[in-house]
């Protein structure tokens, strides 16, 4: 099959696509034809040597694919071939052909294009397993994202926003932040201008946030924080180690929490899909929540789409079509 395949660890130049062995499912794997694919950070990380695949997942790139079953591994029941899905991947997705476990395939959203439908599974899984099952966000509370016009911003805001939270968001230039409002935050903060723990405190502090920063913002996030406030750390993109003031932590009955999905038991990545389809597919069928994609590129065009995501001039997500 065609697959996009590395010469090592390095730039976005190490990547082409050629030719490697079909998989085959497992018991209670199907078999997808991979019609589209999406680009995400972790992506990029792996393609560098820093994030390698958890045991037993597919060396290729790829968290995510949309497409059709082409076959049912021994036990999969409630599925046919033909069927139009898009699933949550532990590699595997930038290729013509992918196996998945059952529990991480999902049916494509009312009114979702293939193309588009790709560009949800990573964002949607993580968005809802850590915003409302880990932080339980209620509706009335508010809400601080950061990256607000990145994939993972551009579903939590309308998420959020969609469950009746009042939504925060940071955002690095203009257009971004005028992405933000028009998604559903209420305030949208410079991050380069302003201070978004002062834009909290005016507010009254945030009960949940979503941060992709990890150790540069752990301080600033926890004095964000309102009483009983949940911050739930999922990136590194500004460090690993920070320093926690425990004593703030205890006069909010604030906490901390981090988590990363690729790594999860398959049981748990099920239930996760499975309340994505519950709660999630439901407001995109309805047009409440979309699929916001910057570009839809060729699959061969895999180099280019990692340097666009490193340039981060884009909002959205990058799709890489079969
Ligand atoms: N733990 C997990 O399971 C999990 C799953 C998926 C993603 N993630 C992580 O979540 C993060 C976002 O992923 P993504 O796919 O949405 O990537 P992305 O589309 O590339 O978004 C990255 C975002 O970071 C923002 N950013 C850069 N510097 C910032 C700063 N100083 N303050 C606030 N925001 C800043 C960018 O904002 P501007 O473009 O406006 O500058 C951009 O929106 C990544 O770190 C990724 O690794 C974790």
């Amino acid at each position: 099959m065609r697959a996009v395949v590395t010469t090592g660890a390095g730039g976005p130049d190490v990547l082409s696509v050629g030719e490697l062995a079909d998989p085959r499912p497992a018991a209670g794997e199907v078999l997808i034809d991979v019609v589209a694919t999406a680009v995400n950070r972790a992506d990029t990380l792996q393609r560098q040597g820093f994030y390698p695949p958890p045991h037993g997942a597919p060396e290729t790139l790829g968290l995510e694919c949309s497409g059709r079953i082409a076959e049912l591994g021994e036990g999969v029941e409630g599925w046919s071939v033909g069927d139009e899905v898009c699933a949550l991947l532990a590699g595997g997705g930038y290729a013509a052909r992918v196996a998945v476990p059952v529990g991480q395939v999902m049916q494509v959203p009312a009114g979702v294009s293939l193309v588009e439908a790709a560009s949800l599974p990573e964002v949607a899984a993580t968005v809802w397993s850590n915003v409302f099952m880990t932080a339980h966000l209620q509706k009335g509370e508010r809400f601080l994202v950061h990256g607000g016009a990145g994939g993972i911003g551009t579903m939590a805001i309308q998420l959020a926003a969609a469950r009746g939270a009042e939504v925060f968001a940071t955002a690095g230039s203009p257009d971004k932040l005028e992405l933000c409002r028009s998604l559903g935050a209420s305030r949208a903060i410079d991050y380069r201008e302003e201070d978004f723990v002062e834009v909290l405190q005016e507010a009254g502090g945030a009960d949940v946030i979503l941060d992709n920063m990890g150790a540069k913002y752990l301080g600033r996030n926890v004095s964000a924080l309102a009483t009983g406030g949940r911050l739930v750390v999922i990136g590194m993109q500004g460090g690993t180690k920070g320093e926690l003031d425990i004593s703030a932590l205890l006069r909010k009955r604030a906490s901390v929490a981090a988590t990363a999905l690729r790594s999860r038991p398959l049981a748990e990545k099920a239930a996760i899909c499975c309340g994505v389809v519950e709660n999630v597919w439901p407001l995109v069928a309805s047009g409440s929540v979309r699929a916001v994609v910057e570009t839809a590129m060729p699959l061969d065009d895999v180099a280019r789409a990692h340097q666009l995501m490193e340039d981060g001039g884009r909002a959205g997500k990058i799709v890489l079509t079969l």
